[in-house]
């Protein structure tokens, strides 16, 4: 408990220390995301069919275009500046871009894939064709403002592009894409960096000037790796994650941080927030209980029972012909709230929500920055 506490009074004498006295909150009009299903807010669902009951029970009472049961990470901060919620880039109807847009979908990964979504495999909306999007609709929507009318209030005023929070969270799915591929990671993941550096330098050149960087999470401690990973008791760690897919994430992290460090060096006018997505959630994992959660490696929605209630043939929303009558096999639990994994491979809103309040206050990031201050440049270290 008392060092509980020095933890939390360190937090916060850093954010002290690391914000400049002359710093004022950013004031960011918009909101513009590339990412995969960890902030879909709707293009996949909107793209290749909607997802169905029970995602979204219990925010939006109905499924919402996002992989989980209400909220996600990228609402929350746009909650938290004051916007609304960001719509997804690829939904066409009830859409309203006027504080940013979304180009995230789930199934993405940075690197395009070779394996499309009807074989199984991920979304075509890789990062490279986010980028593409993020273009035209930069240029194509100021022709639109700009002839009037009433489209002009569904789109950004041109001078936000540059005063907007530009969030990335994007890697997970080539980890479970090469790893299966049986790829070395010596070459996938530099090549993924590599990438991931072109588009964020793209951005920048387009006047983009305050990057949010979520790095990866513990990609072992899904029960969806947990049970398909081909794993011994000897696997896990004293959590209960699998070592083996943690360190990749961990490579990919390690990686990633010398690619902000060089964007940092390359790219001098714009900000660079690191958020450590890995630690956070593996602290939420791991103490789930000290944090007021329960059952950290069971799915809350899905079939089967056991330690992670997950099965790849019957997954959240899915239904199934039982003694002649279709049920829904794929169901949720009593309380959602007390849950931190959602359908095995995505978190609840409540996890979200904890994971929101931990990196709000910066305690997680490089700069120790909080999100509303996310447009200042880190002071350079000698
Ligand atoms: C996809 O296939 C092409 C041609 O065979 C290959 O060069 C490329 O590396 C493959 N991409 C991935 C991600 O496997
Ligand atoms: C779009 O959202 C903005 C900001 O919330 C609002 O001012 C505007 O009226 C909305 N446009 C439409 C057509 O609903
Ligand atoms: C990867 O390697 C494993 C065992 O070495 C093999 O069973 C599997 O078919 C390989 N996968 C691919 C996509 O080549
Ligand atoms: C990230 O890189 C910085 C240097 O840019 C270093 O100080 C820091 O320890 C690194 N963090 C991690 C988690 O590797
Ligand atoms: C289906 O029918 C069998 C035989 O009547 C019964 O034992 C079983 O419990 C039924 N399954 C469900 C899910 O109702």
């Amino acid at each position: 408990m008392k060092l509980q506490l020095l933890s939390f009074l360190s937090v916060h004498l850093l954010l002290l220390l690391s914000v400049p006295a002359s710093s004022s909150p950013c004031h960011f009009p918009a909101v513009f995301n590339l990412g995969d299903s960890n902030s879909d807010t709707g293009g996949l669902s909107a793209t290749f069919g909607p997802l169905t009951y029970p995602y979204g029970e219990s925010l939006f009472g109905k499924p919402a275009g996002r992989y989980s049961d209400g909220r996600l990470i990228i609402d929350f901060i746009a909650e938290s500046l004051g916007l609304p919620y960001i719509s997804a880039y690829l939904d066409s109807m009830g859409t309203n871009f006027s504080h940013g847009a979304n180009f995230a979908t789930a199934l993405s990964t940075i690197l395009p894939q070779n394996i499309t979504l009807s074989q199984g495999g991920y979304s075509p909306f890789s990062l490279d064709v986010q980028l593409k999007q993020f273009l035209q609709f930069k240029s194509r929507s100021q022709m639109i403002y700009n002839e009037g009318g009433i489209y002009k209030d569904l789109i950004p005023k041109e001078e936000y592009f540059s005063r907007a929070l530009y969030t990335f969270d994007i890697g997970q799915n080539d980890l479970t894409a090469f790893y299966f591929l049986n790829e070395s990671t010596e070459e996938y993941i530099p090549n993924a960096l590599k990438e991931f550096f072109r588009v964020v330098k793209s951005i920048y050149e387009e006047g983009g000037r305050s990057f949010w960087i979520h790095n990866t999470g513990p990609l072992g401690c899904l029960p969806y790796v947990l049970v398909q990973g081909h794993l011994a008791p000897s696997d896990l760690d004293s959590a209960g994650c699998a070592i083996r897919y943690n360190k990749l994430a961990q490579e990919f992290n390690r990686m990633l941080n010398d690619t902000v460090a060089q964007l940092r060096k390359d790219l001098p006018l714009a900000a660079f927030t690191l958020v450590d997505m890995y630690s956070i959630k593996y602290l939420l994992v791991s103490q789930a209980t000290k944090q007021g959660f329960v059952l950290p490696f069971r799915a809350c929605c899905g079939y089967g029972g056991g330690v992670y209630n997950y099965n790849s043939n019957f997954r959240c929303g899915d239904m199934a012909k039982v003694n002649g009558t279709m049920i829904l096999l794929g169901k949720s639990c009593r309380n959602p709230r007390k849950r931190i994994n959602w359908d095995g491979v995505h978190y609840t809103e409540a996890a979200n929500r904890w994971v929101f309040n931990q990196i709000s206050r910066g305690a997680f990031s490089d700069p120790a920055m909080p999100l509303s201050m996310a447009c200042h440049r880190k002071t350079p270290t000698k």
